[in-house]
């Protein structure tokens, strides 16, 4: 059954959206509270660690939201890594909320964060050229994501995470 919230669209990779109506935009100091309930909901119900990220997405990264009838139902986030004249940004974190998941809102966050690094590396009189990120070497999910969208593994890191490798994602831009 068609489903008449969908809509398509295609990025510069070639991809097609099959999203359906979502609102991207910046996070702001006014989300930190819908931010806080995203991450009792979504990872732990524990409130002094859901300030802690609700404060870090907002006020120590850049971070985008992906917003749907006024709630978030995804959130990406970046920072410049060294100097501006490297023009490398490390995406911090990506999320997509169960529920919302294989509707491209993953996809349209790293194209929003790209945009947004690639005018902020503009402004400064510098280009972005590179896009890093290191994830859990065992997040299959994640792996098939990031080759999707033009990224490749370069690197591991041997039990940098307590459980866990890291695995080191590039894409050239
Ligand atoms: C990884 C994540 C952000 C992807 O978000 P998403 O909105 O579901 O991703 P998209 O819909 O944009 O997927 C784009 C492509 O990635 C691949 N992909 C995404 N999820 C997949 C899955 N579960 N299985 C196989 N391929 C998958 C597919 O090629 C997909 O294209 P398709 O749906 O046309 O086949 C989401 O699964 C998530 O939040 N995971 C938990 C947190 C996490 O691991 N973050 C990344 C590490 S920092």
């Amino acid at each position: 059954m068609s489903n008449p919230n969908r809509t398509t669209d295609t990025n510069d990779l070639g991809i097609i959206y099959k999203a359906v109506m979502i609102d991207i935009r910046p996070a702001t100091s006014g989300d930190i509270l819908l931010l806080e309930d995203l991450y009792r909901k979504e990872i732990e119900d524990h409130s002094g660690r859901a300030q802690k990220f609700a404060k870090d997405l907002v006020l120590r990264y850049n971070t985008v939201l992906a917003i749907k009838d006024g709630m978030i139902c995804g959130t990406g986030s970046w920072e410049p890594r060294g100097g501006l004249d490297d023009g490398v940004v490390e995406i911090i974190g990506l999320g997509v909320n169960e529920g919302f998941k294989r509707q491209s809102i993953g996809t349209q966050l790293i194209d929003t964060m790209i945009d947004d690094a690639t005018q902020f590396y503009k402004n400064s009189g510098y280009s972005l050229r590179v896009l890093i990120l290191f994830m859990e070497r065992s997040n299959e999910i994640a792996r098939k994501f990031y080759k999707t969208n033009r990224f490749k593994e370069v690197a591991n890191i041997p039990s940098l995470y307590p459980n866990d490798d890291a695995s080191i994602w590039t894409r050239h831009l």
